[in-house]
């Protein structure tokens, strides 16, 4: 059994027994999962992806403006990199340092770019950017812009969002740029149905969760017990995604017994939506200037470009 085999089954044992069940977000992406969302982003309903590559096409013009030439573009989370090229086509970048957890989808989607991109250096870095990342030593002088699309901040509690774009700015040091989207809050019946579309993809998205829990920890959930869900929770301006059992239900995992009540759920996925001023107070508590918004024309999705700022005397 590997390191990883064991961090799975801790979160997995330890997030079924607590009083509010819950497994991160993250053991939804084995490769199954991270096929399934790939399907998610291209689902009618689904309009963030769609929303923002849109957006950031006809806005990359003015980043570049604002940022100026020869940066080193430092992308967190990159995996398949789809949105880069837009990006890198504009700003004229000195370098580009993708950081994944997944060192094949890195190496992958480098190699893609590479051929796109001959003469830029490609630096990419396998970690993951919720911890402290070393950059390549070709770019520590470098003045950088870090790019964190896809809403991916939104996938995370407000705490641990400022300490990530905390963790951002200390990587990528004084004077440097982020730019960054951001989903909007909007009305319910749309937030619902982009992450319940009426394909079942989300839903198989979700349930694969139970049917890996089976296959690599040893479990026997019966996963007909199990739906979908997804909550619009208004308190906290989320989507919630949850397992819900739909009937009275016991199962083994990794030898240990769990059971669950009918209307009982398991929670997986947290989807934050930010206003104008959430979005801008966020950035702001973890120390980046909002220099520029944009949104589509029915602001369904903002990019914002951020400066980190100096540290200064404040009444
Ligand atoms: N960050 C995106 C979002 O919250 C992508 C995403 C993460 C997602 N997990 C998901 C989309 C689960 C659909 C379902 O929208």
């Amino acid at each position: 059994m590997t390191v990883s085999d064991n961090a799975f089954r801790d979160d997995v044992l330890a997030g079924l027994s607590a009083p509010i069940r819950a497994v991160p977000a993250r053991w939804l992406y084995d490769r199954r999962g991270s096929e399934l969302f790939e399907r998610i982003t291209q689902l009618p309903e689904y309009y963030p992806t769609r929303t923002e590559t849109a957006l950031l096409t006809a806005i990359v013009g003015e980043v570049a403006a604002i940022v100026g030439a020869g940066e080193a573009v430092v992308e967190f989370g990159s995996g398949s990199s789809a949105k880069t090229p837009i990006l890198l086509d504009a700003v004229a970048p000195s370098a580009y340092v993708p950081i994944d957890i997944s060192g094949d989808f890195l190496r992958l989607s480098a190699a893609g770019l590479k051929r796109q991109f001959p003469t830029l250096p490609i630096l990419p870095v396998e970690a993951d950017f919720m911890r402290p990342i070393v950059l390549p030593e070709q770019v520590r002088g470098a003045h950088k812009l870090g790019f964190f699309p896809g809403s991916t901040i939104g996938n995370m509690v407000a705490r641990t969002a400022v300490d990530l774009l905390r963790a951002m700015k200390d990587t990528l040091g004084s004077g440097s740029w982020l730019l960054i989207g951001m989903d909007r809050i909007k009305d319910v019946a749309t937030l619902i149905a982009a992450y319940d579309d009426s394909e079942g993809v989300t839903a198989e998205f979700n349930l694969n969760l139970l049917h890996r829990i089976n296959r690599e920890l040893d479990g026997t959930i019966d996963i007909s017990a199990f739906r979908h869900r997804a909550i619009w929770r208004d308190s906290h301006a989320r989507i919630e995604m949850h397992l819900e059992a739909v009937r009275d239900t016991s199962f083994t995992v990794a030898g240990r017994a769990f059971a669950m009540r009918a209307g009982e759920t398991i929670h997986t996925e947290n989807s934050h939506k930010y206003g104008h001023r959430d979005a801008r107070l966020l950035l702001l508590a973890a120390g980046w200037g909002v220099v520029r918004e944009w949104t589509d024309p029915d602001d369904k999705f903002a990019i914002l470009l951020a400066e980190a700022e100096a540290p200064r005397f404040a009444p």
